[in-house]
């Protein structure tokens, strides 16, 4: 927190105070995950905390699908190709041991699903279905129509349930408990009554999702992915890594922002799955120009490649209107478009566009954060007993996500931290007294002035400057002089959010004030990383280092440092195990004309 001010003895905060064996700070995919296999391997003494209702988080709002070599159609397919595909495609950024761990354990995660009642899309004969997604080999992507985020939350959701999980909901977690060498809990406060409250735990599991939202146009819904997961980490003294390399995904929804029916739809992601399934892009001229930037793999290229092209088209003076270009599956028949794609065929209905007739509209939106927090191959940080999977992790994804891997991985690490969490759980933690004198009283002093402060900024204001700056500074391109006024932006940001005007701890403008907080240390290593990394990759394109650098074959670290702020270092990647680089030197890749 920015105000900090001594508290003397007669200022103690009333605070609440549970003891658990392991805290799971989020309630999708990942955590719910983890935390039916601590469940299945007998630990019980576990809470689930989740900023929402039960039942409700980000995960539902993934789309498209979730990756994994079943080969439902295309037997060749394998672990050890669909990792290939993720190196590839992640331009060996990625770490190849965890990217190993997500192919290997995927076709069982998700046969394991279907098991648990996942309301998958089936062929004919009733096999799990699998569609195209860009830049993969094959069709590895298993999908409930285009909803398969929220049948995965409820499949999963249900099964935690059997399984008796202890979950509370509406609860904001503001503070780790650490020394920098370990972990004892976490502070934060009951979103539903104000109140603060102690967590003792001596294991910590942040599932708590990705800051792809400190972006203006982006993808995530309202007041989340603001880099809770990350923030907390490294402010518990847990390394950051991979922050430069934030995921633009192609189509966005581009629409009038003057026409309060479409406004609020303004970035909304428009699901991949429409290209999968045979969409095709073209500019205001009517011409299909993925063809001049990518004549094999055309709509199907990578993200990167794809979100590139938009961008340089609108650029150069071929876009629509609303700043986009369009997306058309009209060529496909109405029903087959109704039953794959029903929640876009519902969304564009209700704004009186039938897709089944007309093009839509999308632009590049940001989408997700491949970088966060680094850990070891079962999501372990450097500070003992404190885990952090999915969106919140680093490592799998490199330079360039795939789509569909994202759920991939929430299920696949899910079960990899579960396992290591169970070996280490013993009993509830303590926060020493050192550190709830020095640490947990302090901050929780510091969010009591926080609330009612009559400031001279609004919060509101202060959030929208940070996300703006993030994209004039720090979108698609990238270079040195912008990302240092970018900095400067930031500096001036952080002097305001020192003095906002802030609501009850119960307000929405409270919670998006810890928000400010958290989305100030995601932005400053977004921009610090992208200054640092002198070349292009993947989603990270500088125009003044437009080509690759072999000798970048580096990630990026963000530690704290007692003086000067944030220090980066970088480490050397390793290589594929031989099976992958096997599947490597086979030379896979999408045949895109399959779809045509
Ligand atoms: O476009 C999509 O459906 C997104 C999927 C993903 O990011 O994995």
């Amino acid at each position: 927190m920015s105000q900090r001010r001594p508290v003397t003895p007669d200022e103690s905060v009333e605070y609440e105070r549970e003891d658990v064996s392991v805290l799971v700070i989020g309630a999708g995919a990942a955590g719910a995950r983890t935390a039916i296999e601590l469940a299945e391997r007998g630990v019980d003494d576990v809470l689930v905390l989740g900023k929402r209702g039960h039942g409700d988080a980000h995960t539902t709002w993934a789309r498209g699908g979730i990756n994994g070599a079943l080969g439902t159609h295309d037997d060749a397919d394998s672990p050890a190709i669909h990792a290939a595909d993720t190196l590839n495609e992640g331009h060996f950024l990625n770490d190849p041991a965890k990217v190993e761990t997500v192919t290997e354990q995927m076709p069982a995660r998700l046969r394991e699903l279907d098991e648990w009642g996942m309301a998958y899309s089936r062929t004919d004969d009733g096999a799990i279905d699998q569609r195209f997604f860009g830049a993969q080999s094959f069709r590895r992507t298993a999908f409930a129509g285009d909803h398969t985020g929220e049948s995965l939350l409820d499949t999963l959701v249900g099964r935690a349930q059997e399984l008796s999980v202890p979950y509370r909901e509406n609860v904001m977690i503001t503070k780790l408990v650490s020394d920098g060498e370990a972990v004892y809990g976490a502070v934060g406060y009951d979103m539903d009554d104000g109140e603060f409250v102690l967590f003792n735990a001596g294991t910590v599991v942040l599932a708590a999702g990705g800051h792809a939202a400190i972006y203006d146009r982006h993808t995530s819904r309202d007041d989340e992915n603001n880099g809770d997961g990350a923030a907390l980490a490294y402010d518990a003294g847990a390394s950051l890594m991979d922050m430069e390399f934030m995921q633009f995904h192609p189509t966005g929804m581009a629409v009038d922002e003057s026409d309060p029916d479409w406004e609020p739809w303004s970035g909304r992601l428009v699901t991949e799955a429409v290209r999968g399934e045979g969409g095709r892009l073209f500019n205001a001229d009517g011409e299909r120009f993925m063809e001049r930037y990518s004549p094999d793999q055309m709509e199907l290229d990578a993200r990167d490649v794809v979100a590139r092209a938009i961008a340089t088209e609108v650029a150069e003076g071929r876009g629509t209107e609303n700043g986009g270009v369009y997306l058309d599956i009209s060529h496909r028949d109405a029903d087959f478009i109704r039953e794959r794609l029903p929640r876009m065929y519902e969304r564009f209905d209700d704004l009186g566009v039938d897709m089944a007739e007309e093009p839509v509209e999308v632009a590049p939106t940001s989408h997700y954060g491949m970088g966060g927090v680094a850990v070891d191959d079962a999501g372990e940080t450097s500070v003992d007993g404190l885990f952090a999977i999915g969106e919140t992790m680093a490592g799998v994804h490199g330079a360039n996500r795939l789509g569909g891997n994202s759920l991939a991985e929430t299920v696949a690490y899910g079960v990899v931290a579960g396992e290591r969490v169970a070996e280490r759980a013993d009993g509830p933690g303590a926060v020493p007294d050192d550190l709830r004198e020095r640490l947990v009283e302090p901050h929780l002093s510091d969010l009591r002035e926080m609330a009612n402060s009559d400031g001279d900024h609004d919060v509101d204001a202060v959030l929208a400057a940070l996300r703006e700056l993030m994209w004039d500074h720090a979108g698609i391109r990238r270079d040195e002089a912008s990302l240092r006024a970018g900095l400067d932006r930031l500096n001036e940001v952080r002097e305001r959010a020192a003095n906002m005007r802030v609501g009850s701890v119960t307000s929405e403008s409270f919670e998006l004030a810890v928000d400010v907080g958290f989305m100030l240390t995601a932005a400053e290593a977004v921009l610090r990383g992208a200054l640092a990394r002198e070349e292009s990759r993947g989603a990270h394109y500088r125009t003044d280092f437009p080509d690759l650098d072999p000798d970048w074959r580096q990630n990026v670290y963000f530690d704290a440092a007692d003086v000067g702020g944030m220090r980066l270092r970088t480490e050397a990647v390793d290589d594929p195990s031989e099976a992958v680089q096997a599947a490597l030197d086979e030379g896979h890749e999408l045949d895109y004309h399959q779809l045509e």
